[in-house]
């Protein structure tokens, strides 16, 4: 039995589709989060999970009881806000309290969860501390276990590192993992950022445009996108289109001169056309063509761009458009310039072939 059912949710505001016929179900422990660019309806899914939005059509379920008619005191959830939504009069103990006050617990043990919380976020000791005395992360624990101290059945996360630095950021990115991995709490991150979904979950939900595109793990999403949309939201992608023709592939207005065929790992497709994707750090960069010329193309180096591990390359085509590369910076005894000709090559399995329907 999943811990939460989404069924067909569907939701307006005025005349506008924030969410049409969405369903997810989460497993327990599992962390599971929802990605997509700002508006495609990702807090609205989530609020309406917790019971602050009703949906216009759907269901919502905890584990295997229906709650879509339900208030949010009534749903067993604990939910952390963007802007983290601490009462600044109030102490950090009493912050963690607040849930279990309005669920009228015995006073010792509300005095037993508060602890517990606070050292699941490895606050223990600032009980006593006001809001303001805190750093942004630590701000973040204390809602973080604010919403653990009512032990909820799912933990619903609403960007809530979106307002820290880079650095910080990333920090509390392994904390959040290694707390949910601790507690093994059932837990729905929204974020528009891929690296963070990436990173923490075990399954992704991409959000696009109120529709739900597809749903698997970050290895799936970013090895077999359903779409282009999934394509170019997770990780960077080069997309191009390819015509089969007599049982040969060619790319359009893009390769080599003279244009050879592709060599495609995947199945044989009907004769017509279909969308390509090929990951920048699967293209081989070189400085001299290689003797067989296949899944090969020449190129002018446009753009080079030192980023750490990685290069970004940036190469025109002979036949107009391009490719950006992301070899590893240590591969180049040299740095290579702009101006300068190469050879780009790759494997046949690192073309992905989009499906039929895809094809603009
Ligand atoms: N209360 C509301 N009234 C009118 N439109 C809303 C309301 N809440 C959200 N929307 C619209 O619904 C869409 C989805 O919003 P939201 O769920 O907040 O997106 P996200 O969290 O993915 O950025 C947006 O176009 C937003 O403007
Ligand atoms: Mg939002």
């Amino acid at each position: 039995m999943s811990v939460v059912e989404i069924e067909g949710v569907a939701r307006r505001f005025n005349n506008h589709r924030a969410l049409n016929n969405v369903s997810i179900r989460i497993e327990q422990g599992e962390f599971f989060s929802l990605l997509g660019p700002s508006g495609c309806g990702k807090t609205t899914l989530l609020n309406i999970v917790a019971g602050f939005i009703a949906p216009d059509s759907g269901r919502v379920s905890l584990a295997g009881q229906e709650v879509t008619a339900l208030p949010p005191y009534r749903r067993n959830i604990g939910m952390v806000f963007q802007n983290y939504a601490l009462f600044p009069h109030l102490s950090v103990g009493e912050n963690v309290a607040f849930g279990l006050k309005v669920r009228k617990l015995p006073r010792d043990e509300q005095q037993r969860r508060i602890s517990e919380a606070l050292q699941q976020v490895r606050l223990d000791g600032l009980a006593a501390r006001m809001p303001h005395q805190l750093s942004g992360g630590q701000q973040q624990r204390v809602a973080i276990a604010r919403a653990l101290a009512i032990q909820p059945q799912v933990l619903l996360l609403d960007e809530p590192l979106s307002n820290l630095d880079a650095r910080l950021r990333k920090e509390m990115q392994e904390e959040l993992r290694a707390l949910q991995q601790r507690v093994g709490i059932t837990t729905i991150l929204v974020t528009h950022d891929q690296e963070e979904a990436l990173t923490l979950s075990d399954r992704i939900g991409i959000l696009g445009q109120g529709e739900l595109q597809q749903i698997g793990s970050p290895a799936v999403l970013y090895r077999q996108p359903a779409n282009r949309f999934v394509a170019e939201f997770v990780g960077q992608a080069n997309l191009f289109q390819v015509t089969a023709e007599n049982g040969e592939y060619r790319a359009q207005h893009h390769f080599s001169a003279p244009d050879r065929p592709l060599r495609l790992a995947a199945a044989e497709f009907a004769p017509g056309s279909r969308l390509l994707i090929l990951r920048p750090e699967r293209i081989q960069f070189s400085a001299t063509p290689s003797p067989t010329g296949v899944n090969q193309t020449e190129a002018v180096l446009s753009e080079v761009l030192f980023a750490g591990a990685t290069l970004r390359l940036v190469c025109d085509l002979p036949g107009g458009g391009q490719l950006h590369l992301q070899p590893a910076e240590a591969r180049f005894q040299r740095l290579p310039r702009i101006g300068e000709r190469c050879w780009l090559s790759w494997r046949a399995e690192d073309l992905i072939v989009l499906p039929a329907q895809e094809v603009a």
